[in-house]
Parts: structure tokens; sequence; C-alpha cells
């Protein structure tokens, strides 16, 4: 395994750490190819039932590796289109993940790394966490980033934090629902991205990658028929499952569900 990525898999946390601390974990080909192969081995490996993203040093991520994205605009259309691919697909793979996802930031995100705080289901940050989409201010555009950024804060926000390319706070951050929750320093970063996971953990697996694919299905999408068909068959399919039945009969024999052990939560 390459240095610039750091995987650990501990008591069902699989933990993904971006360690290229000297450039403030700035994502080059190199990086993402990692990235990209890391998501998809935690979310299939069955001792992972929560992935949290961090990172080593200062920043969380300084976004895409200027030197890298400067190389590239000397490509060819085609080499260019397929690089481009590359960051986009590993946005994709994190957004997608079935297994819960958060993310732990300290220090600046700025492009990219606002993208990779998006595409988490939940983002937890240190007061000191310093946000931009600074790519307006380098000629280029916060493009394979934007549908995770714009479903995060909105399409409003997006206008002013995109067009400006200003740094905003941490306070600023969960204001706007960039992250769910701030704290004062690294200590509880920690302690707070223990809870969360904690939680997660005392909760079915299926459940939770059912309940992921529900609120992609169901956001944004008028409340119509097909929707409400949809929602029904999703109940109806889940509550039959062996952890659905599991879940609601420990519920009522008063005892912890199976999925609960040693490690998980409740
Ligand atoms: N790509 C490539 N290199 C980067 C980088 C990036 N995105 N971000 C930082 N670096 C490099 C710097 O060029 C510098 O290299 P050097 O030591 O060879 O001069 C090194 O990392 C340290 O950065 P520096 O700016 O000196 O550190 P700092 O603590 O003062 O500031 C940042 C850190 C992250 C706030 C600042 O580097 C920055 O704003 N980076 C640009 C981030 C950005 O706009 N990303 C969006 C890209 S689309």
């Amino acid at each position: 395994m390459s240095e610039t990525i750091l995987t650990e898999i501990d008591k069902g946390i699989g933990i993904i750490t971006l360690n290229r601390a000297e450039r403030h974990n700035a994502f080059d080909d190199a990086l993402i190819r990692e990235l990209s192969e890391a998501l998809v081995r935690m979310d299939t490996d069955h001792d992972v039932r929560v992935v949290v993203l961090s990172s080593t040093g200062k920043s969380f991520c300084a976004g895409a590796d200027l030197n890298w994205m400067k190389k590239a605009a000397g490509y060819s259309a085609e080499e260019t289109q397929s690089d481009a691919l590359g960051l986009a697909g590993m946005l994709r793979l994190l957004n997608e993940m079935r297994k819960p996802t958060v993310a732990r930031v300290q220090g600046p995100a700025y492009g990219g790394g606002v993208g990779l705080v998006a595409a988490c289901d939940i983002a937890i940050a240190a007061f000191d966490a310093q946000f931009a989409l600074t790519e307006v201010r380098l000629g280029i555009i916060p493009a394979v980033i934007s549908p995770y950024v714009i479903a995060a804060i909105g399409e409003r926000k997006a206008r002013r934090y995109m067009l400006t390319a200003e740094r905003f706070s941490a306070a600023e951050a969960y204001r706007i629902g960039l992250v769910h929750e701030i704290v004062p320093g690294e200590a509880e970063l920690d302690e707070a991205v223990g809870e969360i996971v904690d939680s997660l953990l005392a909760n079915g697996p299926c459940a939770l990658g059912e309940c992921k694919a529900l609120i992609k299905a169901v956001a944004n999408r008028p409340i119509g028929s097909e929707v409400i068909l949809d929602t029904a068959g999703r109940i109806a399919r889940v509550r039959a499952t062996t952890e659905g039945r599991e879940g609601m009969a420990a519920f009522l024999e008063k005892r912890k569900p199976n999925w609960v052990s040693s490690f998980g939560g409740g």
C-alpha cells in the first residue's frame, strides 16, 4: 500500500487517512487512484461497518494538486477527459458508498477538499477548519465537485462561495450545512467522531445501506404516487429481512440485536 493513503480497520471502523501532509493532502492522480481503491476495499470488506475519512498534518485537504492540474492542462483532449474522470469517479465512489461515511476535518479544506467533505454522509470539523471553493481564483471551476457541494449547501450558497472563492469558517460551514458539528479542537474532534461512529455501529448494517439508498431515491423528488409506492415497497421488503426481523424482535424482547457485537455501539 502506498504511503499517500493509510488504511486501518479496527472494531468495525474502516479509517482512510490522506497522508500527503507535506502537500496539505492535495490529490494528484496517484492519490486519487489509491483513495478510489481504498474506498472500494472498505465498501466490500465485511469487517467494515463505518468508514471515517481523515487526514494527517495541519490541513484536511488542499484539493487538487495544482502541479498535476497544470500538467494535465497540456494533455490531449482524450487524456484530459480520462484524467478528469478519475477524480469524478473517486468522488462518485465516496458518495455512493453503501456504508456510512464520516469526514473528520481539521485545518484548511479547499477546492476538492470541500468536495470530499460534501460527498461524505456526516462531517465533523474542528473550530480551526477553514473552507474555500478557490477554483475560480485559479482560473478554473469547481466542476466535478459541484454536484456534491450543491447538494450539501444548496444552489444559493453555492452561488456565493463558488463565485467569490472567499474563505469561510467552520462556524459558517456549520450554518450552511456543509458540516454537521463543530468542536473546539483536535482532541474533541476524535471524541465527536467516536460518538457518531458508536451511534452508527449500533444500527443494522444492512439497514444503513438501505437507508442511504432510500435517501438518494427520495431526495429532491416530488411527493407523488411514484415515491409513495417506492417507499412502501422498501419498508415491506426491509422489514421482512433477517436483520429487520432480528432488530424488531430484539426491541420487543428487551435485548440487544445480534449486530451489536463486543465492538459495536449500543
Ligand atoms: N497543490 C499543490 N501544492 C500545494 C497545494 C495544492 N493544492 N496546496 C499547497 N501546496 C504546496 C505549496 O505549493 C507549498 O509547496 P512548496 O513547499 O514547494 O512551496 C506547500 O504545499 C506548503 O504550502 P504553503 O502554502 O506554503 O503552506 P501554508 O500553510 O501557508 O498554506 C494552504 C496551506 C493549503 C492554505 C495553501 O497552500 C493553499 O491555499 N493552497 C491552495 C489550495 C487550493 O486553492 N486548492 C484548490 C485547488 S483546485
